[in-house]
């Protein structure tokens, strides 16, 4: 029996575990630094997901046969590289690899060396200069990026002028995401209905997963501020078999092939957010690792052995690894603290669970919780859970979704009410 150490903890993580744990394969299961859903399933340690050398000082304790490092910041930072050095069997990118996600210049420098469609783009890293292309350009609304990391919240769709000068003045002149933002990305606006596609591959071989659908603004209707998700759909059903087609021949196949003309091996899982625009499928954006909330409905949908896929792209034989879709569909509805993604509280009992964080028809993947000392659910993020369901329709995976949502709650719980409507009445 193999026994894994997964690094991160939130709702992506949980689905995650839930999947290995489904392998015949799979021992035991450490989560560091997990939260209070995860730790009905998993043993965790708390050690920070960003903490590369306290990560390695924990996996030579614990010994785990394999090592799955699923956040951004530690995969961009080299864990995976760390680990292996050590002798780790590992899953995910190394850092050379993760810079498609750590850097919006390299990604879109790859993507126009590569011919892969994007948007038309410039970088800068002087506000001046940024300022005098936006007056040339005078096209609105234009899109700016911070280019490393920035919590999800580094992307700014200006509507007119002055809003795009103060997010170029507030990126490059003040550092508003620190070194992340010295250097900026000014991009065409693209428009169309967007999906997400995470991909399992080795460097060699490229298995697009089941598309998904995030919905990213905080109220009903797309209306509000940006948040890393608020809840998600599988399958997409903007995403037909043509444009799955030639997203795979013009975008996913070029772009492992990319990285390895590079000397950049892609290992682990490649997440393409795409736009499926008037002239055909474009990247809006790529990310090193399984997006969240989407892996909370795509692993569920996933008829094959987690644990077998992880070993192939260690090993580069994903092509011998057998991977299959259920029928149906699968819908997450994210259930927030009240005010995020702006400020909130923590700490705020939540009702409605059974012993394992669970409620009846549904699975609850957990994300901002913990437990307090005596062993109450209690909030602790901006997302808290992500209440989730298969069925044989979209329509019913919602339904019991939402009938989840009404058992469960807690001071201030905010959830859109309208995920999968835009799918539903297309
Ligand atoms: P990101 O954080 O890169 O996923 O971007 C956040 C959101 O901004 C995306 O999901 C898109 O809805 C939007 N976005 C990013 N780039 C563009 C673009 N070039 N044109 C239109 N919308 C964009
Ligand atoms: N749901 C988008 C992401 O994981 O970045």
């Amino acid at each position: 029996m193999k026994n894994i150490l997964v690094v991160g903890g939130g709702g992506r993580e949980h689905a995650i575990i839930m999947k290995l744990s489904e392998s015949s394969k799979v021992g035991k299961i450490y989560c560091a630094p997990g939260n209070a859903g995860i730790s009905k399933f998993a043993e965790c340690y708390d050690v920070k997901a960003t903490d590369v050398e306290g990560m390695v000082k924990l996996a030579k304790e614990l010994k785990p046969d394999m090592v799955v490092v699923a956040p951004d910041d530690p995969l961009v930072l080299g864990m995976v590289d760390a680990m292996q050095a050590e002798g780790f069997m590992t899953f995910g990118p190394k850092a050379n690899a993760a810079i498609i996600e750590g850097s919006k210049v390299f990604s879109k420098d790859l993507m126009k060396k590569y011919d892969i469609p994007t948007a038309y783009y410039e970088v800068f890293t002087d506000s001046d200069s940024a300022i005098a292309y936006l007056k040339e350009q005078n096209s609105y609304p234009t899109v700016i990026k911070a280019d490393g990391l920035a919590l999800g919240k580094g992307v700014i769709i200006a509507q007119n002028e002055e809003e795009a000068i103060t997010a170029v003045k507030e990126m490059i002149d003040d550092l508003k995401f620190g070194k992340s933002s010295s250097r900026v990305v000014i991009e065409e606006f693209l428009t169309g209905p967007e999906v997400s596609v995470l991909a399992f591959t080795d460097g060699k071989t490229m298995v697009p997963m089941i598309s998904s659908m995030d919905h990213k603004r905080a109220l009903d209707g797309d209306e509000g501020l940006n948040t890393g998700g608020m809840g998600t759909i599988s399958p997409n059903p903007c995403y037909t078999e043509e444009l799955a087609k030639e997203s795979m021949e013009k975008i996913f196949i070029p772009t492992m092939n990319a990285m390895n003309a590079e000397g950049r091996t892609f290992e682990g899982c490649l997440y393409f957010g795409l736009m499926m625009t008037p002239k055909g499928p474009k990247v809006i954006e790529y990310n090193c690792r399984f997006g969240d909330p989407e892996t909370q409905v795509v692993l569920p949908m996933l008829d094959g052995d987690l644990y077998d896929i992880f070993e192939g792209i260690y090993n580069h034989t994903l092509d011998q690894v057998d991977i299959k879709w259920k029928d149906g569909a699968c819908a997450c509805v994210i259930m927030a603290s009240g005010g995020y993604p702006e400020s909130y509280k923590k700490g705020i009992e939540m009702h409605g669970f059974d012993e394992k964080g669970q409620v009846d028809g549904c699975f609850v993947y957990h994300a901002g919780t913990k437990l307090s000392d005596d062993g109450k659910f209690l909030t602790n993020g901006g997302r808290v859970i992500g209440v989730t369901c298969n069925a044989d329709t979209l329509e019913n995976a919602l339904a019991k979704a939402y009938e989840g949502v009404k058992k469960i709650d807690f001071e201030g719980a905010h959830y859109r009410k309208d995920i999968g409507h835009r799918a539903l009445n297309r």
